[in-house]
């Protein structure tokens, strides 16, 4: 048995606030923007099942592993990841394991503030009225004078870090916990509007058919890969996020049924963000395909020639705006934790002194979509690097030793008590999830991303 741990940080009030927050960092431009986007690349129906599948048999079992390393060891992830190792009589560079997950967050902090400021320059644009009757060239147009100015793009950029710096900078309970109470019911009632005026203008029996009509044929190996590599992002899994928030959960909330809800509510809004985009990218004849430009290109022209569309539409990016901006929050806040534990920092300085550092790195990605849009290093820009490094390579890297530490490493007993399911038929289930099936998934997207499946 663990000793009756605390966290120097603080606790949530409840298991709820946990779900709350969790779904917070969950719920982010991973459902809203690039979900519907890399459905509409992958076919539709069939990749939306394949998804499903993966959040059920790998993202879940991986999340309730990252919970229990993060309640058990009630510190940033480095130390907890160094503490454990050390009670369980493992080798102290498991650390590393809590280092590569701090580094892909900052890398990721990094460039997902430059795209969450793009939502938030469209919540002035779509509300200002710039959208009005715009043709699909004069859409294309508007999103590319935003992406090639290197100084709109660091204003809305540098916006959004102190947001995020903000919050996490008032703690757990004057900060993130107020953050996801005030900001998640906020995100719901936003969604739910949404979806009723797509349902209202749009063609919503287009949406559903091209939604859940599973169509096979449209299936290949990689999208089997991008339905998994997407599943981790959306639960914010491989970095030490929900491994942090773990840390902060109260010791007698059970860890399945909490990490259940969060599962599905981040895949009911994955849904619903499709159920959102997808009758108006068909009521007004688009293209599901278009790629990442899907919401701030396509989604816009479809706002400008509806009624009150500058009103929804403004509405929906202050949505993807909060999503977004919760999201943040948990990225930035395993570095600060670190911080604050390793240097006795206050949570001000930490947060300053992170957000600066990712707000620099930042300014490197935002410059890719102009200055030096040309300046590659094996076919790829400084933005598309850390894209590429954080989602495929280290994500994939940190789920994977993650499972393997909580299944393979981690003594039987130790999970048997954190989890707290008893020693039963779900506990095996679980246990047999993280030992094969969850390590194998993984193995497969690396694989993939080495170009293994063409
Ligand atoms: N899950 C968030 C989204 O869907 C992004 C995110 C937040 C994330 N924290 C993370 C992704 C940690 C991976 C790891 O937008």
């Amino acid at each position: 048995m663990a000793g009756p741990r605390e966290s120097i940080h603080g606790q949530w009030s409840s298991r709820w606030v946990f779900i709350l927050a969790a779904t917070g960092s969950a719920i982010g431009l991973g459902n809203i923007w690039r979900f519907p986007y890399i459905t509409g690349e992958n076919g539709g129906g069939a990749f939306v099942l394949i998804y499903l599948l993966c959040v059920a048999a790998v993202g879940i079992p991986i999340m309730m592993a990252e919970t229990l390393i993060g309640r058990r060891g009630r510190r940033s992830p480095i130390n907890s990841m160094r503490s454990l190792a050390e009670e369980e009589g493992l080798s102290s560079n498991w650390r590393y394991l809590g280092w590569l997950g701090v580094a892909a967050g900052f890398l990721i902090l990094s460039f997902y503030s430059v795209v969450a400021g793009w939502s938030v320059a469209y919540i002035f644009y779509v509300g200002g009225g710039v959208f009005a009757d715009a043709t699909v060239e004069a859409s294309g147009a508007q999103f590319e004078a935003l992406t090639g100015s290197a100084w709109r793009l660091l204003g809305w950029h540098s916006l959004f870090m102190v947001m995020t710096a903000f919050v996490v900078a008032r703690g757990v309970q004057g900060g993130l916990e107020k953050a996801a109470k005030w900001l998640m019911p906020a995100l719901f009632v936003l969604l739910i509007v949404i979806v009723a005026y797509a349902i209202a203008t749009g063609d919503i029996g287009g949406a559903i058919s091209y939604l859940f009509e599973p169509d096979f044929s449209e299936v290949t190996g990689a999208s089997v890969m991008a339905a998994l590599g997407q599943a981790f992002f959306s639960l914010s899994l491989g970095m030490g996020a929900i491994m942090i928030y773990g840390s902060y959960l109260p010791a007698d909330s059970s860890i399945p049924r909490t990490i259940g809800a969060v599962a599905v509510c981040d895949t009911f809004v994955a849904m619903l963000a499709g159920l959102a985009i997808f009758p108006l990218v068909f009521g007004f004849g688009l293209e599901p395909g278009s790629g990442p430009g899907l919401v701030f290109v396509t989604l816009t022209i479809a706002f400008g020639h509806m009624p009150a569309g500058q009103l929804f539409g403004a509405l929906f990016f202050v949505l993807l705006t909060v999503a977004a901006w919760t999201s943040a929050i948990s990225l930035l806040e395993p570095v600060v934790a670190w911080l604050v534990e390793s240097f006795r920092w206050s949570r001000r300085r930490a947060s300053a002194f992170a957000g600066f550092g990712a707000w620099l790195l930042g300014v490197g990605s935002l410059l890719s979509f102009n200055h030096w849009s040309d300046v590659e290093l094996m076919g790829r820009n400084f933005f598309s690097w850390c894209e590429f490094l954080s989602t495929t390579a280290m994500l994939p890297a940190g789920g994977l030793l993650i499972a393997i530490f909580a299944g393979w490493r981690m003594a039987r007993g130790s999970t048997v008590d954190e989890l707290g399911i008893g020693d039963g038929i779900l506990y095996s289930t679980w246990r047999l999830l993280v030992q094969v099936v969850a390590p194998i998934g993984v193995i497969a997207i690396f694989l993939n991303a080495l170009g293994v499946f063409g």
